[in-house]
């Protein structure tokens, strides 16, 4: 199992174009979204069918995220769909990464989803958009932006207007661009989904329908849909919009609920969930082939729609993974393969060609030719041969911050007024006396600690103490504290400020006097240390600490797989991008990345 990816700037394609998004039991064949001039009437569920341009039409999608995948394989990855049979993208859009501060927007490169949608279009895809503004995927925060939480009364996925005033100033922006693809605009966006499981959530009953008066009153005109596990099938619908289900198995009950709630509609399976995510720490999910193709043969034979979440799931690189907060906290992994038919690699798997030969019997013609894969190369090791220590790489941070207080990272001064969003911060005070610490339930979620450079222990969500040796004269308590990643899924999510979140006590006596380091590790940052006295790394380095080494390629890079043995726990950086977490704890075995060298990479 493979758990991060950096991909290349190459295509290979081989595919051909002759491909139908119909087959001849929807009675209209030959249709692309690129080529169709003459739009009168967007996808309808008036019926028990869904018609389009008053043709039956059925909605064989697949889900796949551009922020998941390298922009460079982003046609790749659609014409392996297109010859899996599948005639609809669906994709979720992240609020976090398009407006990282407030106000500050971003949709270039990897985040261009103009680009993305338009380029679905082109190959003959429609597309099924999914603009949250939550949207859950296993994504932190649920793909809301962590600044949402600097204020103490913020009440996410409601009508609060700290929150609707910020949706409103994000959707003006996001959804001027989206207008122009829809499909009666001859774009290939056929539908519109109205936030994401709220009956999961439902906590103000005005929330849905804000959100789906703020889709329509910015110009959204085609389809509208909820997506919904069975339980929360009706308190996540709203009037005049289409629900759809998200289910793994298919019981008589999704049936019957869809058609009592709303009878002689088209039934919708929005999530088809063709494998499963995983945490750090836990099992690694699998979900067998055959049943799988069982589950999709049921669904279609009841004539009903489907998506397959995900088709493709690619990597959560960065920080950007979700966490679960069921029992305990856990932070998912890295890697998004997931389990799902096209791997994360952009690989076929057993699931891709059952579901071809299930999806060719819906096609009139032959499905196109399955594009060649690309190779996995094998690179010599790459010895790390230089480092610095945490404590060396300090000056290279942001002024830190001084307060009487230990301050959440979301609240700290950071980052043009936005507060730190992802990565370590490291919380510093003096003391004189060794004694116990209380952490007080207060980390978020992981602090090593340290007496000076001394590494004295570990805390996390729930520990209960800690020794601190005894010592003379003033010496530095300092927690270098991870953010794992937010919670995305529950009722949880007003609570995910992260660092340390509150008081913590030695002796009884709550700590003061924080001198407080941020350690987002953003590129400039990564860029920054550069300049630092690199050395070679003795036999007992000092952790945590920036270790670098030089991957050398002969010819044109190709994709290839880190193997990471004896390594612990940190974060890798190639060229100073950051690629996500490794941690000896799996279920991840290796990572992958790509070499235009690898630079840098860091063990805390
Ligand atoms: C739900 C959500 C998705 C995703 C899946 C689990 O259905 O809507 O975003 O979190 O669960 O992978």
């Amino acid at each position: 199992m493979c758990h991060l990816r950096h991909y290349l700037a190459r295509l290979r394609f081989v595919y051909s174009l002759n491909c139908f998004p119909f087959g001849p039991r929807f009675n209209w064949r030959g249709i692309q979204p690129s080529t169709m001039k003459f739009r009168k009437m967007g996808l309808k569920a008036n019926t028990e069918d869904f018609r389009l341009e008053g043709h039956k039409f059925r909605i064989l999608g697949g889900s796949m995220h551009y922020f998941r995948v390298p922009r460079a394989y982003w046609k790749d990855r659609m014409l392996k769909m297109k010859a899996c049979g599948l005639n609809t993208l669906t994709t979720y859009v992240a609020w976090n990464l398009h407006e990282p501060q407030r106000g500050v927007y971003n949709f270039k490169d990897n985040l261009d989803v103009e680009a993305y949608i338009r380029l679905a279009g082109e190959l003959g895809l429609w597309v099924i958009l999914r603009p949250g503004p939550y949207i859950c995927s296993e994504w932190d925060l649920g793909g809301l932006p962590s600044w949402l939480l600097r204020d103490p009364k913020m009440e996410l996925r409601t009508t609060y207007k700290g929150f609707t005033d910020a949706v409103d100033t994000y959707f003006d922006v996001l959804l001027a661009k989206m207008v122009p693809l829809q499909y009666m605009k001859g774009g290939p966006i056929i539908a519109v989904q109205v936030e994401n499981e709220y009956g999961s959530y439902a906590t103000d009953s005005s929330y849905m329908p804000y959100i789906k008066q703020a889709l329509l009153s910015r110009g959204i005109g085609e389809l509208l849909l909820t997506s919904d596990n069975i339980d929360g099938l009706m308190k996540g619908n709203v009037d005049g919009v289409l629900a759809t289900v998200n289910l793994q198995k298919l019981k008589p009950i999704h049936i019957s609920s869809l058609e009592s709630h709303q009878p002689h509609k088209p039934k919708m399976v929005m999530e088809f969930w063709t494998g499963w995510f995983d945490a750090w720490g836990d099992l690694h999910h699998v979900f067998n082939a055959e049943e799988m193709a069982n589950v999709v043969m049921e669904i279609l034979k009841k004539e009903m729609s489907i998506n397959l979440y995900m088709f493709h799931g690619g990597t959560n690189f960065g920080f950007m993974s979700g966490a679960i907060q069921s029992d305990m906290y856990m932070a998912d992994i890295t890697s998004y393969d997931y389990d799902a038919p096209l791997s994360e690699g952009g690989d076929y798997t057993t699931k891709y060609t059952l579901l071809r030969d299930i999806f060719s019997r819906y096609h009139g013609e032959s499905l196109p030719d399955m594009p060649g894969l690309y190779p996995k190369m094998n690179y010599d090791i790459s010895t790390v041969y230089q480092y610095i220590t945490l404590w060396e790489a300090l000056k290279f941070t942001e002024e830190p911050f001084l307060s009487e207080d230990p301050i959440n990272m979301e609240n700290l001064p950071f980052n043009n007024g936005n507060g730190q969003s992802y990565g370590y911060t490291l919380y510093e005070t003096i003391v004189t006396s060794g004694g116990t610490l209380h952490p007080n339930d207060k980390i978020r979620d992981r602090a090593l600690v340290f007496i000076d450079e001394q590494f004295i222990g570990i805390l996390k969500h729930n520990s209960v103490e800690m020794v601190v040796p005894d010592g003379k004269g003033k010496r530095k308590l300092r927690f270098v504290v991870e953010n794992c990643g937010r919670v995305n899924y529950g009722k949880e999510l007003n609570n995910q400020r992260k660092g340390i979140i509150g008081d913590i006590l030695l002796n009884g006596t709550p700590l003061k006097g924080f001198t407080i380091y941020s350690l987002e590790m953003q590129s400039s940052f990564i860029e920054r240390l550069r300049g630092a006295q690199w050395k070679q790394i003795p036999e007992k380095p000092v952790f945590p600490g920036f270790f670098r080494g030089i991957l050398y390629i002969d010819g044109y890079p190709g994709d290839t797989f880190v193997k990471m043995p004896g390594w612990t726990k940190g974060v890798l950086f190639i060229n100073g991008h950051n690629l996500g977490r490794y941690w000896s704890i799996g279920p991840s075995k290796v990572s992958i990345c790509q070499g235009h060298g690898c630079n840098v990479g860091s063990t805390m």
